[in-house]
């Protein structure tokens, strides 16, 4: 798929998944595109783990499952496969760190190839790093050291739901040429 295209097709996905597991080969396309973003000073931050083993699965599931009085199902809980995304928050310039644009930078570029492999996704880390610290609990699960973060995940497969666009503000609101506001 070309790059313009799997970018206005890419879409915070919540619906049903195929039960189909993706193929070991699209998860490693999918981290290395990860990989492949850039960090500040090169850091590196960030760190993937790829899940699609379905026990490990329920136990991430369980373990973020909501309250009994919420009604909404949890973000991709019927994908065949997460990726989580780790980071760390290391000095890159100064008394700078860059994790957050570092693993932002990530997850996009994970997020777009998802869509050109025919993958849906969705950014999922408001949920996790709430007061509750799911993400740590996932991390637990996980074998991930304290000096790491567990801050999203993105749940891969194909959809079984329509996949439905937000709307963008116009593109005049928000991006000009030579001037803040010009036409
Ligand atoms: C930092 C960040 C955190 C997010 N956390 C969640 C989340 O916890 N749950 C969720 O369903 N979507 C989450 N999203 C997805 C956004 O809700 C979504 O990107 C936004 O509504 C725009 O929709 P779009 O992705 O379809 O363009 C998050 C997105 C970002 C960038």
């Amino acid at each position: 798929m070309e790059l313009f295209e799997a970018i206005s097709k890419r879409a915070s996905y919540r619906g049903h998944y195929e039960s189909t597991p993706v193929p070991r080969a699209h998860l490693e396309m999918i981290l290395r595109a990860g990989l492949d973003a850039p960090s500040g000073c090169n850091k590196q931050t960030t760190s993937l783990i790829a899940v699609d083993d379905a026990t490990l699965m329920a136990q991430l599931l369980d373990a973020i499952k909501p309250d009994a009085d919420d009604p909404h199902p949890v973000v991709g809980g019927t994908a065949p496969a997460f990726i989580c995304v780790l980071t760390r928050r290391l000095v890159a310039y100064r008394d700078r760190s860059y994790f957050m644009q570092d693993y932002a930078a990530a997850i996009q570029n994970m997020l777009l190839a998802a869509v050109a492999l025919g993958y849906e996704s969705c950014w999922v880390e408001g949920y996790i790093t709430d007061a509750d610290k799911l993400g740590r609990k996932m991390a637990d699960i996980l074998g991930v050291p304290e000096e790491y973060e567990l801050v999203c995940y993105l749940p891969i497969g194909v959809a079984v739901d329509p996949v439905r666009r937000v709307s963008k503000k116009p593109m005049r609101e928000r991006a000009w040429f030579n001037g803040f506001g010009k036409e």
